[in-house]
């Protein structure tokens, strides 16, 4: 089955042909962060816009990298929810008219179960069950999944994301948007024991977490230290970038021990960084575990991921929904669905 894959929720076009048999085939990107950065932040009148404007030709190139053609889709699966409503419109759009084009089944997908199931789109993949860690620029979350379509809610941030405390971190330091990258790679620089900045939640006991107090302490940190010099600057990214890592790591260590599993897969924007990366693969092979990432490039958000997802949902759970956009959707409501 040829599955179509496309996704506009935010800041990013991504088209992608999943082929249930042969893998991923093709995807193509267009990311508007450049348009988005001279406004500090996502614009969503640009955004949606913009997708207007891209979809199409990455579609386009897609079905020439793969060497097919549109009557050769089997299917058509795009982002409904959770996002920005007009963007999301676009994918929505153009998949549901495509479907009725081409008489072709189209299925609306949860971006945050597409981020979830990206890591199988790795090699080696994981097999269910597992615990996943979902950290992107608006969710931090644990979920014990046990399949496609059953996953539990294991503990979530009370406020900022670990994506937003480090655009919002980066923001304060002058970092630009979105920040986490440029953060992630001052921080390389940096000393990341000249400073301890607080480690929120870490004996609280339960799978939630907390970063909002991580940025006000850069702040007072960064107000303390005025006017920053760059090694300044690169020691602050460094501690902060740790006291979030360890934060993190650890109550996946925490997740693993509740749900006695023993593998662990980390998806999201901000499963791209390195210091993450390291810091879960030591404490793996410590305390003999598997940990699995999605490929760099399927890290952040993209259409392959939402092929991925809709072809799987179509195998195990034969779902194709009405045309419609989901603004607010709680991933945890898909096992009622
Ligand atoms: O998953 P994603 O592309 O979009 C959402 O669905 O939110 O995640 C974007 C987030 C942003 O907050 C960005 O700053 C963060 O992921 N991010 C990173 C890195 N790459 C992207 N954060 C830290 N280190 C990175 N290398
Ligand atoms: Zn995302």
């Amino acid at each position: 089955m040829l599955v179509l894959g496309l996704e506009s929720s935010c800041d990013e076009t991504g088209v992608a042909l999943y082929d249930t048999d042969a893998g991923l085939l093709a995807h193509h990107l267009h990311t508007q962060m450049a348009m988005h950065a001279e406004y500090g932040g996502v614009v969503p009148e640009l955004a949606s816009r913009d997708h207007i404007r891209r979809i199409l030709p990455l579609t386009e190139a897609c079905l020439r990298e793969a060497g097919k053609t549109r009557a050769d889709i089997d299917a058509i699966a795009f982002t409904e929810g959770p996002g920005l409503a007009g963007a999301l419109l676009t994918a929505a759009a153009v998949a549901n008219g495509m479907g009725v084009a081409l008489g072709k089944p189209v299925i609306g997908v949860h971006h945050l179960e597409g981020h979830l199931l990206s890591p199988l789109l790795a090699d080696p993949a994981p097999a269910f069950p597992f615990v996943a860690l979902l950290v992107s620029g608006g969710h931090t979350q644990l979920m014990a999944v046990r399949g496609v379509g059953d996953y539990e809610l294991l503990g979530e941030t009370l406020d900022d994301a670990a994506g937003e405390a480090f655009d919002k971190t980066a923001k304060l330091l002058g970092l630009g948007y979105p920040g986490g990258p440029a953060l992630s790679k001052l921080a390389d620089q940096g000393d990341a024991n000249r400073f301890t900045l607080p480690r929120p939640m870490l004996h609280s006991g339960d799978l939630d977490f907390s970063f909002a107090g991580l940025k006000t302490a850069v702040l007072t940190l960064t107000r303390k230290h005025e006017p920053l010099d760059e090694p300044t600057r690169a020691d602050i990214c460094a501690a902060f970038q740790a006291a979030l890592v360890e934060v993190l790591s650890k109550k996946c260590l925490a997740a693993l021990k509740q749900t006695g599993l023993n593998q662990l897969v980390v998806a999201g924007g901000v499963g791209a960084n390195r210091q993450l990366r390291e810091a879960l693969d030591t404490l793996a092979a410590r305390r003999r575990f598997k940990v699995y990432y999605p490929p760099l490039a399927l890290c952040t958000d993209n259409g392959a991921m939402i092929a991925f997802a809709g072809a799987q949902r179509l195998q195990h759970l034969r779902q194709a929904g009405p045309f419609a956009v989901r603004p607010r959707w709680d991933l945890a409501s898909l096992a009622k669905a």
